[in-house]
């Protein structure tokens, strides 16, 4: 979900508007707004995506220079316009935008409940704001303060009150929140992008921080209340990120940075022929301890994961395990202190993932981070952090993250191979340098997306497709399938190819997509055998092959070719072709691309 609140000489409605679009990447089934207009606080909120807000807004215009908005991804309660925010209390004196989840809220509910309050919305969120008017007593921030103490759970808040116009009260739990002085007021939202255009000096709160913000005033509060000063961060990037910059949608914009991606996560790792990763802070020594990885993760970071076990075992020789965030979290896993634990998140913020790092921790392990955000709560809670510099990733199905995961988990793979000897310096070298390669054969691929077109016009009127292969194939079958379902609603499975024979070849009959990882490799000729398995029994059969490997063709209907590259780097060439293949079957099926339905970028909730 989003936040954005402004207060300050323009007027509101506006700029919170423009703050939501650029929000709405986290989430879009429902939008609202509230603005102090003259005594009241007065809400617009609409079922729907925040162009339906904005309509609504035209007609019914919120005069007023103090407003809160948000744009939701329901979790408690459906998509109704009820359950939009802001939620309101004491006849609307209160205006509340919140993101996170508070999980005592059934038993709030039935203490107000019990006390006369009465709920206009199923969601949780509206007991923040009953809370928050009971403790009411004429200082906002101290209202806040008290209401928040008891709920149990996470929380990043705007707050209006109409009996204090002009000014929005924001704290945080467990969810990310910034707020900022511009030249015509100050700003609040869940994510910089949405004041970026304003100013690029922004203060990240910290848990339990609170900010209260005035047109001519941000003022700053550590948990007991006493005022703190603000501690400004610089934003690097621009708002040409927010931007489509000539793309049809941001999906492709981002499918085709990933060169660039790669070049930047690579600069610098390689000092005097040695691979330097300073942010990890571990001597060789410790480094040679580590017996055992876990690599910890949500979706597409999960697939990058399934990478980087067959690279950290293939070279650093290193039992390594991959496991969804959501099932290590509740599983008492076995982690020691020789264990590293490698947590991969985009966005830093994915509720399972950051439960996971702190599960580890407690059981002694060291944690490594690899996050896209700078900052974020995987980044601080990590004993190491890897920052990928794929810069801020907007459509919602994740492509140049998963390529900077990638490329920076390679780097991880041979800094334990350094430094457990298992490979030599001028091997290093020469694995750095071909890595290093892959952004000019990702911009190669880029150049011909003809063959995936004509691939994507066979599949487009299926209603299921199996993606297979196996090794470091099956790896990027899964992000294949993942991408495909996410986008284009179509159902896909992925399976080790040599598994397709217990079970999934049932499916097969005529015209069914089967779309192989049949790169030049290890196990080249066992997938080949599977793709004619399931061309024998009517599959249409998609390969993604080497370039210059003519005899695939005998084997395949459609062939889309990458360039070669050893298997260990295939992760990032082969995985390319697959994006774009999701994404025009995606536009061709007529669906949102960039914003999937019931999908939302960055999961804050359980
Ligand atoms: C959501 C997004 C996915 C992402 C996953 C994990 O499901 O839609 O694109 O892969 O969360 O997110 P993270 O930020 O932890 O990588």
């Amino acid at each position: 979900c989003g936040i954005v609140g402004y207060t300050g000489r323009r007027p509101a409605a506006g700029i919170l508007v423009e703050g939501l679009r650029r929000l709405e990447y986290r989430g879009y089934d429902s939008a609202g707004v509230a603005v102090q207009c003259g005594p009241d606080l007065r809400a617009v909120k609409r079922v729907g995506r925040v162009s339906q807000l904005a309509r609504a807004l035209d007609q019914e215009r919120l005069e007023g220079c103090c407003g809160v908005g948000h744009t939701r991804w329901a979790t408690h309660g459906r998509p109704t316009e009820a359950n939009a925010h802001p939620h309101a209390a004491g006849q609307g004196r209160i205006a509340v935008v919140h993101n996170g989840i508070i999980e005592n809220f059934a038993e709030l509910r039935a203490e107000l409940e019990e006390r006369g309050v009465r709920f206009a919305s199923e969601t949780d969120t509206e007991t923040i704001a009953h809370l928050i008017d009971e403790a009411y007593e004429g200082d906002l921030l101290d209202a806040v303060r008290r209401a928040t103490e008891q709920v149990v759970g996470s929380y990043g808040l705007a707050v209006a009150c109409s009996d204090e116009p002009g000014a929005i009260v924001a704290t945080r739990r467990d969810s990310p929140l910034i707020v900022a002085r511009g030249q015509d007021g100050c700003y609040v939202a869940s994510d910089a992008i949405a004041m970026l255009d304003a100013t690029r000096d922004v203060v990240v709160l910290e848990d339990g921080q609170a900010a209260r913000l005035t047109a001519d005033a941000l003022e700053l509060f550590d948990e007991a209340g006493g005022a703190i000063d603000p501690v400004i961060t610089h934003i690097g990037w621009d708002l040409e990120v927010a931007e489509k910059g000539g793309y049809p949608d941001f999906m492709l914009k981002e499918i085709h940075e990933q060169p660039r991606v790669i070049r930047d996560t690579l600069a610098g790792r390689l000092v005097g022929g040695r691979l330097q990763i300073d942010e990890l802070d571990l001597s060789p020594e410790e480094l040679n301890l580590i017996d055992r990885v876990c690599v910890i993760a949500c979706g597409t970071s999960l697939h990058a994961g399934l990478v980087a076990k067959e690279l950290i075992e293939g070279w650093a020789r290193i039992p390594t395990e991959v496991e969804a965030a959501s099932e290590f979290r509740y599983r008492n896993p076995i982690v020691t202190p020789s264990t590293l634990v490698v947590a991969v998140s985009q966005s830093g913020e994915t509720a399972d993932t950051l439960a996971a790092i702190r599960d580890a921790r407690v059981k002694g392990a060291r944690v490594f981070g690899i996050t896209n955000v700078l900052g974020s709560p995987v980044a601080r809670e990590s004993d190491g952090v890897i920052y990928t510099k794929a810069n801020k990733e907007i459509a919602v199905a994740s492509t140049k993250s998963f390529l900077g995961q990638v490329t920076s988990l390679c780097l991880l793979a041979l800094l334990l191979a350094q430094a457990k000897g298992k490979l030599r310096m001028n091997q290093i070298r020469m694995l750095f340098g071909e890595l290093a390669d892959t952004a000019e054969q990702v911009e190669w691929v880029l150049g011909r997306e003809e063959a995936v077109r004509e691939a994507a016009e066979a599949c487009v009127g299926a209603t299921s497709a199996l993606f297979v292969g196996r090794g470091m194939g099956a790896a990027i079958a899964r992000e294949g399938a993942l991408k495909l379902k996410e986008i284009s609603y179509l159902h896909a499975e992925a399976y080790p190819a040599g598994e397709m024979k217990h079970g999934p070849i049932a499916l097969i009959d005529e015209g069914f997509p089967v779309i192989a990882v049949a790169t030049r490799g290890p196990v080249y000729d066992k997938v080949v055998s599977n793709m004619q398995e399931s061309r024998a029994r009517g599959a249409r059969v998609i390969a993604i092959a080497t370039e210059g490997d003519e005899d695939i063709r005998a084997h395949a209907d459609h062939v889309i070719y990458i360039p070669k590259v050893r298997d260990a780097f295939s992760a990032i060439t082969a995985s390319v072709p697959l994006q774009l293949l999701a994404r025009r079957i995606a536009v061709l099926r007529g669906c949102d691309v960039d914003q999937p339905r019931n999908l939302a970028k960055s999961v804050t909730v359980e």
